[in-house]
């Protein structure tokens, strides 16, 4: 048992809040699988994701777009599984909340129900503030997310930087959805000094992916920042490892060794 696991409480949604108010920045992943949530809980991360990022991280898909609720489902089960004291939030995927507000509650109400998550993740900002609204006072907990919202890459245009002409309506997005009783906010591909001061606007903390030092906490995916996925960096990216070159050494070693007969050797084998 590591020293974190004997000594972090389990967080709830206002330890977060307290979080930001004490100035103790909040850290998060996102993780989509037992063993990789285990060692991200065991480490003292705050806050595990399933993103729907998964779609590209662990489904090789070209976007976020053809995730599904049922994929969801499944990957935050095996995170459910592994995780004693990080908050645990499950990404809404595109569709899922997009068409009327009974079916993105029934669909919110099944994620919760089905892998007992205490809260729920939504791309979007005033539009979506009633529907957050409904969620929560239906018991569900909700991160919002605004900035860029990777669910919206075809009417984008592409992904881009959110906040470099000024904050103002991603302030009035942040303060509708902690209205609406979001109890934090993902602020993704938001200039520097826009984050600074929409962090400065709201009392909910903001988490920042690619929008500086100045949110309440940060948040990166975990195929990214362990050197995993190599398709392609994002520049907010610090590969902290680069685990796929691991792999491939090692790989290349284990072919080796079957090839040459090397293994299994008497010590991994039975008499
Ligand atoms: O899907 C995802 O992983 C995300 C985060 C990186 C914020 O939305």
């Amino acid at each position: 048992m590591s020293i974190h696991k004997e000594m972090k409480q389990s967080l709830n949604i206002n330890s977060f809040i307290k979080m930001k108010e004490n100035n103790d920045i909040i850290t998060c992943l996102t993780a989509y699988d037992y063993t990789s949530a285990k060692i991200l809980d065991n480490a003292g991360i705050d806050l595990i994701l399933i993103g729907d990022s998964l779609g590209m991280v662990m489904n090789g898909y070209n976007s976020t777009i053809p995730v599904t609720i049922d994929e969801i489902i499944y990957h935050t089960k095996a995170v459910k599984r592994a995780v004693m004291h990080a908050f645990v939030v499950a990404d809404m995927p595109f569709g899922s909340y997009h068409i009327d507000e009974k079916s993105a509650v029934k669909n919110a109400v099944r994620l919760v129900k089905e892998t007992e998550v205490p809260a729920v993740k939504l791309e979007g900002g005033k539009e979506i503030a009633p529907l957050i609204e409904k969620l929560v006072n239906t018991g569900i907990g909700v991160l919002g997310h605004i900035g860029l919202k990777p669910q919206m890459v075809n009417t984008m245009g592409g992904y881009k930087i959110f906040g470099k002409d000024g904050a103002e309506s991603l302030i009035e997005d942040a303060k509708t959805l902690e209205n609406a009783g979001a109890f934090a906010v993902v602020l993704e591909g938001v200039s520097s000094q826009s984050a600074v001061q929409i962090t400065n606007s709201i009392n909910i903390p903001t988490i920042g992916i690619g929008a500086g030092s100045g949110c309440s906490g940060q948040i990166l995916v975990y195929h990214d920042i362990f050197g995993i996925f190599t398709d392609f960096k994002p520049k907010f990216v610090k590969r902290y490892a680069n685990v796929a070159d691991i792999i491939d050494k090692a790989a290349k070693e284990y072919i080796n060794d079957v090839k040459a007969g090397t293994f299994p050797d008497d010590a991994h084998s039975f008499k």
